[in-house]
């Protein structure tokens, strides 16, 4: 199976997960992609959509799914989104597709994460992914160098300006051994939007794209 293979089976193992008449938060990438095609064969069974991204917002509509702003809900039942790793504990790194801080915030909306991946996903400890960083412009050469000191190497995403008007910067070279201590840390600087580490907001569920089926993984 190829890799967008196993995507497609687990966006389509996500429909399991959704409430029926609830509304559900919808992340991003090309894993949530699947769901989202998944979701318009059911729509009439969710009463909308919360989406994390533009890119989603605009899969959404053209799949005749409502989306609601984050603001017109006060909790959602279930938010499904991708990853780009997942520990043994359902904590993860998100952003590669720039879109963490709206993932973050429909994600704290959520009672439940349900995270849909591939195997190549999973990992040990965190941090062979380059972590991505929000970051407000005037602050990236402040958060480079604060990296640095961690023993990370940040680069900034070249041009890109996230859905909030933002820098995102990639930091190799950290073993994150203890996610929330580090989750935690980095929120605290100025001029960091969001980090990466979803370990506050971390996956209840996983469900893993294997060549052998879909893996459930509960954490
Ligand atoms: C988007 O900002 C990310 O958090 C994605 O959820 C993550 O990069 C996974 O993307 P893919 O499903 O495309 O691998």
């Amino acid at each position: 199976m190829t890799p967008d293979e196993l995507k497609a089976q687990v966006g389509r193992a996500a429909l399991e997960y959704l409430v029926d008449g609830a509304v559900v938060g919808v992340g991003t990438g090309s894993t949530v992609n699947h769901f989202i095609d998944a979701l318009a064969t059911v729509r009439q069974r969710v009463a909308g959509a919360v989406s994390s991204s533009v890119a989603s917002t605009t899969r959404l509509r053209a799949a005749g799914i409502e989306v609601l702003e984050a603001d017109q809900v006060e909790r959602i039942p279930v938010y499904i989104d991708g990853a780009d790793e997942i520990d043994g504990h359902g904590f993860m790194i998100k952003g590669g597709g720039a879109a963490l801080t709206r993932e973050k915030i429909v994600a704290d909306l959520a009672d439940r994460f349900v995270c849909i991946a591939d195997q190549s996903k999973q990992v040990a400890v965190l941090g062979r992914f380059p972590l991505p960083v929000e970051v407000i412009p005037m602050a990236v050469a402040q958060v480079v160098r604060r990296f640095a000191r961690l023993g990370g190497q940040a680069v900034q995403r070249g041009r890109v300006v996230t859905d909030n008007g933002n820098a995102i910067v990639d930091v190799s070279g950290l073993a994150i051994r203890d996610p929330l201590a580090m989750e935690t840390e980095i929120n605290q600087w100025p001029g960091v939007v969001t980090v990466g580490i979803f370990a506050r907001h971390k996956a209840q569920i996983c469900l893993l794209g294997t060549p052998e089926g879909v893996k459930t993984l509960r954490f």
